[in-house]
């Protein structure tokens, strides 16, 4: 696993030593390089740059949603995709450009749907036909004509975890293709004056290590397209571009995916007589993923002897729920030596009140001791955007490094922060 290290080869971030970091801002820390980001936004430029055709990035800012984030995503002048209210709130407070942002879910609200007509928001991706009716009525009360795309359920099953599985038939997002639900769809959109078709959308699932299961999803949308007379501008494929997150993984670099894709979609609109569409990805995990790091001081540990040695730490499950919910690996090194020789096996276990709540089983490491910082290493993606206060923990603060210089970008939850929404009971 790809780490930096400081002229005293302890761990550095964004050029900052590690301890140092935890020193100043506690522990657990989610901590991003943002250079990393940066770059991986960048390599999906070039990739698409390199191929001349029009393209949109949207960064799904599911993966890690923060003012300062969507900050950086302008700044690469990259697009960003939103799933909530709470998601649009945070990108009109980080002043983003609102015609770049498209709008996914299978169950937007009213309210949600009346906050993105409101802010003007560039594109929504209308998951069903509750949602469409109410949208173009509530457009249409506006005297709008909005930019859509619709979400069909391609029926492309992708090698991965089956809660992070999302493209198959059987699947609560998006419009059922074999029932006809999407060719009713396009009809109906091409009724409605306040709507504008753009084009189709789907997305096949997450950490997905394979190139066909994409190429099978744009091929299936330009089939559907074309099927029902309608000539797309935008074919969106979505996020799930896996990321390494131990030496097991061995991703494909973007420009592998986005060569396929944009074969695919060339080659699908010459057979049909079209100009080629735009083509629009979703990543989150591969913009932020490996980005990340989290800090955690270590506690004691319990041995059992003959049986496995527990090492704890002043976090877990609250503010990584990927262990426990996805079976999810990580690697970990310790900051003051994350070259050292690994001396024992020990499974890191968090300090949540559940059996579950372990961070790495038989992890390889240099001897600990209590108060050392052990770094978990590619925890940008998923991890924060996911914590919770289960047991009451304040949720950890996170802090941007880039250059030798670090900022933090979320604060880290109080007690006090914890009690500020509860209010008392008389019976
Ligand atoms: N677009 C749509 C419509 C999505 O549903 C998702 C992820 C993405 C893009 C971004 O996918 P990515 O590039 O990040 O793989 N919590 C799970 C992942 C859930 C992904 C949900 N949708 C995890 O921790 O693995």
């Amino acid at each position: 696993m790809p780490f930096t290290t400081g002229a005293n080869g302890e761990l550095t971030i964004g050029g900052v030593k590690a301890t140092d970091l935890a020193a100043k801002y506690g522990t657990p820390l989610y901590v991003y390089d943002v250079s990393r980001i940066r770059g991986a936004i960048q390599a999906y430029n070039e990739a698409f740059q390199a191929r001349n055709v029009d393209y949109t990035i949207s960064y799904a800012a599911k993966a890690f949603a923060s003012v300062a984030m969507f900050q950086v995503v302008a700044e690469e002048h990259a697009h960003l995709d939103v799933v909530s209210g709470g998601e649009i709130a945070t990108a009109v407070k980080a002043g983003f450009d609102m015609r770049n942002v498209s709008f996914n879910g299978n169950n937007k609200s009213d309210a949600e749907l009346a906050y993105a007509l409101e802010v003007g928001l560039g594109t929504i991706i209308v998951d069903n036909d509750y949602e469409l009716t109410r949208l173009a009525k509530m457009a249409a009360a506006k005297g709008i004509c909005q930019p859509i795309l619709l979400r069909v359920a391609p029926a492309v099953s992708a090698h991965t975890h089956e809660y992070i599985m999302t493209g198959q038939a059987d699947s609560k997002f998006g419009f059922d293709v074999a029932s006809g639900q999407v060719a009713s769809a396009i009809k109906k959109v091409k009724a409605a004056p306040s709507l504008k078709l753009l084009g189709l959308h789907a997305h096949i699932g997450s950490q997905i290590f394979e190139i066909a299961g994409f190429i099978e999803e744009a091929k299936k949308l330009i089939q559907l397209a074309a099927e029902n007379d309608f000539e797309p501008e935008v074919i969106d494929v979505g996020g799930g571009f896996g990321i390494q997150y131990t030496d097991d993984d061995q991703p494909l670099p973007p420009s592998r995916f986005v060569d396929s894709l944009v074969e695919t979609v060339t080659q699908g609109a010459k057979d049909n007589g079209w100009a080629t569409p735009a083509i629009w990805v979703e990543p989150g995990r591969s913009i932020v993923g490996v980005a990340g790091t989290t800090l955690y001081t270590a506690g004691g540990r319990k041995e059992i002897p003959g049986v496995r040695t527990y090492q704890t730490v002043d976090g877990g499950m609250g503010d990584n729920i990927r262990p426990a919910l996805y079976q999810a690996d990580y690697q970990a090194v310790l900051a003051k030596t994350p070259k050292a020789k690994p001396t024992e096996t020990v499974t890191i276990a968090g300090k949540y009140c559940e059996s579950g709540d372990i961070l790495i089983k038989d992890a390889k490491l240099p001897a600990i001791t209590p108060g050392d910082v052990i770094a978990l290493l590619s925890t940008g993606a998923y991890g924060y955007s996911m914590a919770s206060l289960y047991n009451r923990n304040p949720r950890p603060a996170v802090v941007f490094a880039e250059n030798g210089r670090a900022q933090e970008v979320i604060r880290r939850e109080t007690w006090a922060d914890l009690t500020d929404h509860d209010l008392s009971y008389k019976g």
